[in-house]
């Protein structure tokens, strides 16, 4: 019997691996531009790093994560988001010492989440994120916010929509918590009963259901920016300012909670379409005291990359096929596979993709395959080539074919290749 892949998760194939590539070089390259420097952390942390982080109340901790015990009994989790494992390993490696801001970003990071596998949900999807640590003033929530504009526009999703919200501090959340009950206590028998629990545990998240009889109560609750103390409202205002500046089009939306409680003041989502959000991240100015360390203020966002690129598709984005090699090799002469080899090492030494038949096939097929697999020139080595010392090269976008002195192919292929032609 064969085994298929768990559900929810995903392969990479081939022919879907050029879009991911160019995404994540784009991801490093603005990244780059914006002064982040790469982290990487591990896959499965303490799961005690997460009920901290996290938080005990939220879906993610509750509901989705994948916990073990490892064979010595410590119980560990394969990371459910990134930002925990990044503030860890700020931590721990010694990050706070050095000049502030620190600015770190990760790419394609893996991450587990066992929910209801849907369109664009998965148990295994990837994130790329950034984290900026000990900045407390709005720039660094622009410079985040921007960063992301940034890269969705670069990527070619123009239609990519910023949402805005600010769901306050622990000095003004409290208060508007306490009106959002007092507004939701006459209603608690109409509410799903997963929002009966967020009730009791978490109102917040009581404005984030997607239920439609708790959606329409949602739209009429209170909104958090009336309950805003004086700082909180005075930190939205500016980065509501610095956006404009920057030219970052945002909407606020007072319905923007996030699903995790470490959110402080910012908060927002990238969305495109109604194929939910691609980007959610936002300031949490008290993570980093809740997890050992000293008051550290931070912001930071995650894009899925899955939601993405099938973003990317629905918008008509070319599906570009895979490259092909840039040479085929075709060995046409009983003997002349030492020449073949030598020829193809060659090519590849001098830095050019090159690759020859390992299956000896005939010329025929041999040409047949190099056009398949799209190869921008095919070079056919026979017995008279080989006591010319040349190689015929034929050019597969023209049709033109030439013959080389054998040792300046790799000169010649690279000439045509920067030049363009
Ligand atoms: P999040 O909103 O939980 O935030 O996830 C960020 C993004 O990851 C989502 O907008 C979505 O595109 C993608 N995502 C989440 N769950 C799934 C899933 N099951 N399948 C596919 N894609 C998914 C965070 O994770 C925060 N750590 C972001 C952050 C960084 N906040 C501050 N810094």
């Amino acid at each position: 019997m064969k085994v298929a892949r768990p559900r929810g998760v995903d392969d990479l194939l081939p022919d879907a691996a050029g879009a991911w590539q160019r995404l994540d070089m784009l991801a490093r390259s603005v990244c780059h531009r914006f002064g982040f420097h790469e982290i990487r952390t591990p896959v499965f942390e303490h799961t005690d790093l997460f009920l901290r982080g996290v938080g005990e109340d939220t879906d993610i901790v509750a509901k989705e994560m994948y916990t073990f015990p490892d064979r010595a009994g410590r119980s560990l989790t394969l990371r459910p988001e990134g930002t925990a494992g990044v503030v860890r390993a700020y931590l721990e490696g010694g990050l706070q010492a050095a000049p502030q801001p620190i600015k770190l970003f990760y790419a394609s990071a893996p991450m587990f989440r066992y929910d209801r596998p849907a369109v664009g949900r998965y148990r295994q999807f990837h994130q790329t994120g950034v984290e900026v640590f000990g900045a407390a003033s709005p720039a660094a929530d622009a410079e985040v916010i921007t960063l992301a504009h940034a890269l969705f526009a670069e990527a070619g999703l123009t239609q990519a929509e910023v949402r805005l919200n600010s769901v306050g501090c622990p000095t003004c959340r409290p208060r508007y918590r306490e009106r959002l009950l007092a507004y939701y206590r006459p209603h608690i028998d109409n509410l799903c009963a997963d929002c009966r629990v967020r009730y009791e545990r978490n109102p917040l998240r009581l404005l984030d259901c997607k239920v439609p009889s708790c959606a329409r109560l949602a739209a009429g609750a209170p909104t958090v920016s009336e309950y805003l103390c004086e700082g909180c409202a005075a930190h939205f205002a500016t980065l509501r300012e610095l956006l404009s500046t920057a030219d970052v089009p945002f909407t606020a939306d007072p319905g923007i909670v996030r699903g995790l409680d470490y959110y402080t003041r910012t908060v927002f989502e990238v969305v495109s379409g109604d194929a939910g959000a691609l980007c959610g991240g936002g300031r949490y100015d008290g993570l980093v005291e809740t997890l050992g360390g000293p008051s550290v203020p931070a912001v930071g966002f995650a894009i899925g990359i899955e939601r993405l690129l099938d973003a990317l598709a629905r918008a008509g984005g070319r599906a570009e096929p895979g490259e092909g090699p840039c040479v085929f090799v075709v060995c046409a002469g009983e003997g002349l596979l030492a020449d073949t080899l030598r020829l193809t090492s060659r090519l590849r030494a001098a830095g050019v993709s090159a690759e020859f038949d390992l299956l000896g096939r005939g010329v025929r097929a041999q040409m047949k395959h190099a056009d398949r697999i799209r190869a921008r020139f095919v070079m056919v080595l026979g017995e008279e080539e080989a006591e010319r010392r040349v190689v015929a090269i034929r050019d597969m976008r023209t049709g033109v074919q030439e013959d080389v002195a054998a040792d300046a192919v790799a000169e010649w292929v690279k000439e045509r290749v920067s030049s363009g032609v």
